[in-house]
């Protein structure tokens, strides 16, 4: 398997796989200079991609914003390949990633890369304000983190404030 950095590339595979709005992923990889994407390859077809981005908060945070694969190459390590991949390329002490309770195959991606998932529910206000900010995972329902303490890494900065008005609520509001 090859891997590409392509944001064209990736924001059209990501369109085509991803049920939902990929209005965020654009936003960050025009306004925010901490994001990348990289596309995955098999025998010369894009088969899958990810769009990620780093956030300063206690820690640098690498979040893995979009990743999908095509279905007839799913399970078969393409997005557990990407994550890591986009793990050296960020070379931050922490990652994270969101879903819904419902992905299982997400669920499983990341847990068995050894990220652990909290319910927002779980997590004091505070601590969930500002990781919500930090990965624009208002529509998920679990967050997934490796290499911190979620309650440690939630520190509310500049950055996360900035990153949060230009690439999450600024598309919220279509502006
Ligand atoms: C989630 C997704 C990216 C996984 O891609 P993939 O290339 O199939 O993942 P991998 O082959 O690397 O598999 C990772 C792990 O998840 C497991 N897995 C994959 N699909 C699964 C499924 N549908 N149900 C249960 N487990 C699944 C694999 O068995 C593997 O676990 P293992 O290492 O214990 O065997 C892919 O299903 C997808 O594109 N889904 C649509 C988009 C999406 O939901 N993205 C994630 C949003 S955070």
């Amino acid at each position: 398997m090859e891997i590409v950095s392509d944001s064209a590339k990736a924001l059209e595979i990501v369109s085509r796989y991803y049920k939902g709005p990929v209005k965020y992923a654009r936003a960050v990889l025009e306004r925010w200079p901490g994001s990348g994407a990289v596309v995955a390859y098999m025998g010369g077809e894009a088969v899958g991609a990810e769009i990620f981005y780093v956030v300063e908060l206690a820690a640098a945070a690498c979040v893995h914003y979009y990743v999908a694969v095509a279905p007839e190459y799913r399970r078969r390590g393409v997005a557990s390949f990407l994550v890591n991949k986009v793990e050296e390329l960020c070379g931050a002490g922490v990652y994270m990633a969101t879903t819904t309770e419902d992905n299982a195959a997400a669920l499983r991606l990341f847990r068995g890369l050894g990220y652990v998932g909290y319910r927002w529910g779980e997590l004091p206000r505070g601590a969930r304000e500002v990781l919500l900010k930090a990965t624009c995972g208002y529509d998920d329902d679990v967050l997934l983190i490796k290499g911190g303490d979620p309650l440690a890494v939630a520190m509310h900065t500049q950055d996360v404030e900035r990153l949060w008005r230009e690439t999450c609520l600024k598309p919220f509001l279509n502006l």
